[in-house]
């Protein structure tokens, strides 16, 4: 529609030109990143067990998700804090898939915790677990009761999300969920109502 508009010339002047440019580049963007995400969920669901396996450092690939979400996180203005100890354990797997997973992550906090405007991402090895845990949490409004057995489910949308009109497809954590699984790890959350979330992915070493 707004790329409708500025072809039949309906649009005047530099600033209307800008202005729509930038919303046409924001929704592409999503388009893109949809369909993206549509066919990696697709992905893994018919290569479970065959991917290609390799020696992955965590700590890259929070960065490189970082990086991916280094506009939104500036225009939406979000404090970012990171912690990330020395000497982290590789883990085996998919680096682009599990990139994906955090960029998820990172994408549901700015997209739905705007009111606390802080992201805080810790890794951590834990022995116990004989695992590396990744912990993503917010300032955000949390997850509704209501909501909180059907997060990970395939298109399934919280009430926020459709009350606030906040785009989304409701693919990203199921995705997550999916990247967790085909590494033999998990994706849990714990979230206060109002207060904010932690979700917590899972890496076996
Ligand atoms: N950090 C969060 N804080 C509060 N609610 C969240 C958070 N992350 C996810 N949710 C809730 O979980 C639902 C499912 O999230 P999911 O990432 O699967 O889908 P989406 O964000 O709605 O759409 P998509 O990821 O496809 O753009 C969201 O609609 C939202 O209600
Ligand atoms: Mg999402």
């Amino acid at each position: 529609m707004l790329s409708r508009n500025q072809a039949d010339g309906l649009v005047a002047g530099a600033d209307q030109v800008s202005q729509y440019g930038e919303l046409i580049y924001q929704q592409s963007r999503r388009l893109s990143e949809m369909i993206e995400q549509t066919l990696q969920y697709a992905g893994i669901h018919s290569h479970l067990g065959t991917r290609m396996r390799t020696a992955v450092d965590v700590e890259a690939v929070i960065a490189a998700a970082l990086a991916a979400q280094k506009e939104e996180l500036a225009r939406e203005q979000f404090h970012v804090e990171l912690s990330v100890p020395d000497g982290l354990p590789a883990v085996h797997g998919d680096a682009n898939l599990l990139r994906t997973a955090i960029n998820n992550l990172l994408s549901n906090a700015i997209k739905y915790a705007t009111s606390g405007r802080w992201i805080g991402i810790r890794a951590e090895h834990s022995v116990k677990e004989r695992a590396i845990l990744v912990h993503v949490s917010d300032h955000g409004p949390g997850v509704q009761d209501a909501d909180q057995e059907r997060l990970f489910e395939p298109f399934y949308r919280g009430r926020t999300a459709v009350e606030t009109g906040a785009p989304g497809s409701g693919i990203g954590l199921s995705l997550v969920r999916s990247a967790a699984e085909a590494h033999g790890g998990s994706i849990t959350f714990v979230s206060t109502p109002g207060r904010g979330s932690t979700f917590t992915l899972r890496i076996p070493v």
